[in-house]
């Protein structure tokens, strides 16, 4: 038997203008999208904006639904339109931002297990990893270097 520790580097930046020049425009376009949000159940607002290699920048934004399983987090929306879209060009950054019409988001929020898992296998398809940014409504931002430092001991391609 033997224990490992498994470890999480992040970044943390105090405010958006301490981000690197292209993030920051990245996360002005998740904030823009995040906007347009359709979250009337949960009044819980999230932009997700991808950059590709391209230069080509990509949003989403939630899209709830009346049967509530049907709707979409913010994160798929766009991962999957630049999958769609753009199927050979590789994603460099993902920015998420999330606000509240009930509460002030004051931390940064992370993406939720499904979205990880969904964004993983993007990273894994294009054998480089995705920096991921991110934020609260305002405030700080986190940053990890990839997805596989969000999802550790992820199931992937190859246990099939
Ligand atoms: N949501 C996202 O868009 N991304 C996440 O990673 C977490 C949650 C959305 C789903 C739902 O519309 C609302 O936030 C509340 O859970």
């Amino acid at each position: 038997m033997k224990k490992l520790e498994i470890k999480t580097p992040i970044t943390i930046y105090d405010s958006v203008s301490e981000l690197p020049d292209d993030v920051k425009v990245l996360m002005d376009e998740a904030v823009k999208i995040r906007k347009s949000a359709y979250a009337p159940y949960s009044k819980f607002h999230v932009g997700a904006a991808l950059l590709l290699e391209n230069g080509e920048v990509i949003t989403g934004n939630n899209q709830e639904n009346a049967a509530y399983p049907s709707g979409m987090c913010a994160e798929r929306v766009a991962v999957w339109q630049a999958g769609s879209r753009f199927p050979n060009v590789k994603i460099k950054n993902i920015a998420i931002t999330a606000s509240s019409k009930e509460n002030p988001v004051t931390k940064p929020v992370a993406p939720c297990g499904a979205c990880r898992q969904s964004l993983s296998e993007y990273e894994v398809k294009q054998e480089e990893d995705i920096a991921i940014y991110f934020m609260g409504e305002t405030g700080q931002i986190i940053k990890t270097d990839s997805l596989h430092d969000l999802l550790p001991l992820a199931f992937d391609k190859s246990f099939l």
